[in-house]
């Protein structure tokens, strides 16, 4: 299963996979796809050089790519302290009577700063990673390294990024919930437009992939390569991808149980809980980050759909609220209440493998499929 994307990006597989673990992503790259680390768990930009600097060494010379987060608008800047000045006392009080009826407890009080996996931000500076200010210093970091890919999660990166990572011969992806995002994207200059479906895990819009593959396809009109995003965890929906015109898939729930994802703290609870989960136990809230995300629905995710819960606050307002709640969440090691960005593909997981196995699995499904479809008439 080759297509234009392959020869574009110098792999083996049609396959890009987001993590936001270094140790997943590049263990995709390895496996022939691309991986793709997420940056805004890192607050210290530094931090983020120290993975790509690990990345650089891990991924046996393929290409990965890197993912920040630069929303069009942010609605306030400044230092979490500044931000926290913002943020209505009845948020605050939810959340710590929320974390009291649930038994979560407290964080030691002489706490090191967690390893930051998505979702376990180090108590108070959790937002940083949010704000376009140090987004900003993960993309000087990013063009620093030999990413073959840089990409947004909310729409296009401003134009000076577009036209520097272009300079360094680096493709720039965006990631699109309508046709309308993604012909502004390919307005902007954008190579690669991620065309991600209600179903996917993370930042989602409300139209399914299989209505918005194909609208973004014929919006883009050959103009940029589309990939397709959003439910997919087997060969059969990489095959229905293609079908629907993409040139390609970007994954980001199927790596969650993942013996590569095993490194990280929140992994016990995260693995466990996706194993358990059906195609049912996700929801679409804004309590994760202030905009709407899919995420693993559990009894923290219950909780803020009470009568009397909050309005969660805009971004980076909520991520802050929450920042130490998630730590603590993700301390707890509980299952039923772990903080994740988790699609629905979740249902569809039900053990613990390597990404090389796992991706064996999708290729050969997936060219399975397309032979049987080839001899349909
Ligand atoms: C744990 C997790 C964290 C995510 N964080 C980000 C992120 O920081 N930036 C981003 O562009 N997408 C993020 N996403 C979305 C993925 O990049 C991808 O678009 C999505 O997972 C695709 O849908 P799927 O989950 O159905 O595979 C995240 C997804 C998951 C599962």
């Amino acid at each position: 299963m080759r297509t234009p994307l392959c020869d574009l990006l110098g792999i083996e597989h049609p396959i890009v996979g987001f993590s936001p673990s270094e140790h997943v992503a590049a263990a995709v790259s390895r496996a022939g796809g691309l991986g793709v680390l997420g940056a805004v768990r890192y607050n210290d930009p530094a931090e983020l050089d120290q993975a790509l600097d690990w990345m650089d060494a891990h991924t046996g010379g393929r290409p990965y790519g890197i993912d920040v987060v630069m929303p069009a608008r942010v609605p306030a800047e400044g230092t979490p302290e500044s931000l926290n000045r913002l943020i209505p006392e009845p948020h605050k009080t939810f959340v710590q009577d929320t974390l009291l009826k649930l038994g979560v407890p407290p964080l030691p009080r002489d706490d090191e700063p967690g390893d930051g996996q998505a979702g376990d931000d180090r108590a108070g500076d959790g937002v940083l990673g949010w704000l376009h200010s140090i987004a900003r210093q993960h993309v000087e970091v990013a063009l620093a390294h030999p990413a073959r890919l840089i990409a947004n999660a909310l729409g296009p990166p401003p134009p000076d990024v577009i036209a520097r990572a272009h300079e360094r011969g680096m493709l720039v992806a965006a990631l699109a919930g309508t046709a309308g995002h993604a012909r502004r994207q390919v307005a902007s200059g954008v190579d690669i437009v991620v065309a991600q479906g209600y179903e996917a895990g993370g930042h989602t819009g409300e139209i399914a992939s299989m209505v918005l593959v194909p609208e973004v396809v014929d919006a883009v009109g050959g103009q940029a390569t589309v990939l397709a995003a959003g439910g997919i965890g087997s060969g059969r929906q990489i095959a229905a991808a293609l079908a629907l015109g993409a040139a390609g898939v970007w994954m980001g729930s199927a790596w969650l149980a993942t013996q590569e994802y095993a490194s990280t703290t929140s992994a016990p609870a995260v693995t466990a809980a996706v194993i358990a989960a059906t195609s049912s136990d996700t929801v679409r809230s804004r309590i994760y980050s202030g905009k709407p995300a899919r995420l693993l629905k559990n009894r923290w995710t219950d909780a803020w759909e009470q009568p009397g819960a909050p309005e969660p606050l805009p971004m980076p307002l909520q991520n802050l609220l929450v920042s130490e709640a998630h730590q603590r969440l993700i301390r707890s090691g509980r299952p039923d209440v772990v903080p994740m960005p988790a699609g629905q593909i979740v249902g569809r997981i039900t053990q613990t493998r390597p990404v090389a196995d796992v991706i064996a699995d999708l290729v050969t499904e997936a060219d399975q499929t397309l032979e049987k479809l080839r001899k349909l008439r």
